[in-house]
């Protein structure tokens, strides 16, 4: 265990943030890092390199008749901001309560080493031929992997495609992911005059750009919860009764749920349940807003420009390009008299639903019972994981979504952790779901 634990402290100390170009050297080391990692295990390993951060790709082939995996993964983190609220600083990764606390420990080089340390067990035992393809923009919208899946897929064939970068259900219950939600993020300027006014000489007559900007972020959901983009709901399918039914018999907590937020009460649209309104229903949120005097103390001033950014989470059959296009529009029409309104489209990610009856899926079925002592369940979950559909489409490969994240491992948050529990018992679980594939494979 150690030596595994040991490994995973040493990658957690590289801060790869990629969306922030300051950490570009450190982003392209974690790369190196991993490729090493993965060479001393037997993998011959390269830096792939694109526009943005490198990708790692490794393979070992065991045996031609011997079925293929892919792991994916990424090796990326985001920000550890607002750096005070952390505990112990979250690039020098610490163990407490049997927990290792880092930016990353969860999401995702904690899952990632979970493969690499049942590569490095499994040593020349490994049943499977393996390729892996851990990226280091997967928090940035992966634009240059798709590129690459279109381009090598020849190279990247596989029998299964295996990722873990999702979330159990609850601490002891395994779970299998069969669905993620997509995501259309935009962001807004708002300009109302030249330059910043004197909010005393001017106020009343000058327009504000904070106010307008404020108006317009208001005017994208109702009180009660519903988007007000029209045509947003259009493609939207509706959930099974029957997974209803599955999903009303997960041990699910909606008050403890709601303490572990720290909110006095939950919001979404009326008449869906939590897990209906985080797994299955479309959403949107702002995300940042920038506008006028945010520094200490007074400022008398009236903004002339202001910003937010906001994002839509969206379910099958939802378009991201469709949806911004609706969202542009609406926002252009909804701009306040007077306003200068340009909108910016950022990353986009489709939704997915996967197989639950694949062999891999079996195989990961299987696999986790044994790690874990009981049968997995099966949810969806409200994140994004951009390259997914791709990997479906491009390989023609069931994708299988193993996570060992927990609820409360404060993803992109202060004080983001890892269990320790479930990177042992990830470990396990992985070295038995390359032992148990070619059998479910042959079946
Ligand atoms: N691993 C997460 C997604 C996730 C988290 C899925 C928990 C299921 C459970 C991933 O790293 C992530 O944060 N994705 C981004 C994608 C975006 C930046 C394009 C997201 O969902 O915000
Ligand atoms: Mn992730
Ligand atoms: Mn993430």
């Amino acid at each position: 265990m150690s030596p595994h634990l040991d490994e995973l402290l040493e990658f957690l100390a590289i801060p790869s943030v990629s969306t922030d170009p300051a950490y570009r050297s450190e982003v392209e080391r974690a790369a190196g890092w991993l490729a090493g990692r993965l060479e001393a295990a037997g993998f011959s390993a390269e830096l792939v390199p694109t526009p943005g951060h490198p990708i790692v790709y490794a393979e070992r082939r065991v045996d031609p008749a011997a079925p293929t995996a892919l792991v994916y993964g990424h090796y990326d983190v985001q920000p550890p901001d607002p750096l005070e609220l952390w505990e112990t600083p979250p690039f020098e990764p610490t163990v407490r309560d049997r927990r290792v606390y880092a930016r990353g420990a969860s999401d995702d080089k904690g899952q990632v080493m979970i493969h690499l340390a049942a590569v490095e067990d499994l040593g020349e035992g490994l049943p499977v031929n393996l390729k892996f393809v851990i990226e280091g923009e997967e928090e940035v919208g992966s634009v240059h992997l798709f590129d690459f899946v279109r381009e090598q897929r020849a190279r990247l064939a596989a029998d299964a495609v295996v990722v873990s970068d999702t979330a159990m259900f609850a601490k002891g219950l395994p779970t299998l992911t069969y669905g993620l939600r997509g995501l259309a993020y935009l962001e807004v300027f708002v300009e109302g005059a030249a330059s910043d006014l004197h909010s005393g000489v001017h106020g009343g007559a000058a327009p504000n750009a904070a106010l307008a900007a404020a108006r317009l972020a208001a005017a994208l959901k109702t009180e009660e919860g519903w988007v007000r983009i029209p045509g947003f709901y259009d493609r939207v399918r509706p959930l099974e009764p029957a997974e209803r039914a599955e999903w009303q018999r997960l041990p699910f907590d909606e008050e403890a749920y709601r303490r572990m937020l720290g909110a006095e009460r939950l919001e979404g649209e009326p008449g869906y349940g939590v897990l209906e309104r985080r797994w299955a229903r479309p959403t949107l949120d702002v995300n940042g807003f920038v506008s006028g005097w945010t520094g200490p103390g007074s400022k008398t001033v009236i903004p002339a420009r202001a910003s937010f950014k906001f994002s839509m989470r969206l379910v099958p059959d939802q378009d991201p390009d469709e949806i911004a296009a609706l969202a542009e529009a609406y926002l252009q029409r909804a701009a306040p008299e007077g306003y200068r309104v340009r909108v910016e489209v950022h990353q986009g990610a489709r939704p997915v639903l996967v197989p639950r009856d694949a062999p891999p899926v079996r195989a990961a079925a299987r696999a986790l019972k044994a790690a874990f002592g009981r049968d997995p369940v099966f949810v969806r979950e409200g994140g994004s994981i951009p390259i997914v559909t791709a990997f479906a489409e491009e390989l023609g490969a069931p994708v299988v979504l193993m996570g060992f994240g927990l609820p409360d491992d404060n993803l992109h948050a202060p004080n983001e952790k890892f269990d320790l529990d479930n990177f042992e018992k990830g470990i396990e679980a992985a070295k038995a779901f390359y032992r148990l594939l070619p059998e479910e494979v042959a079946r």
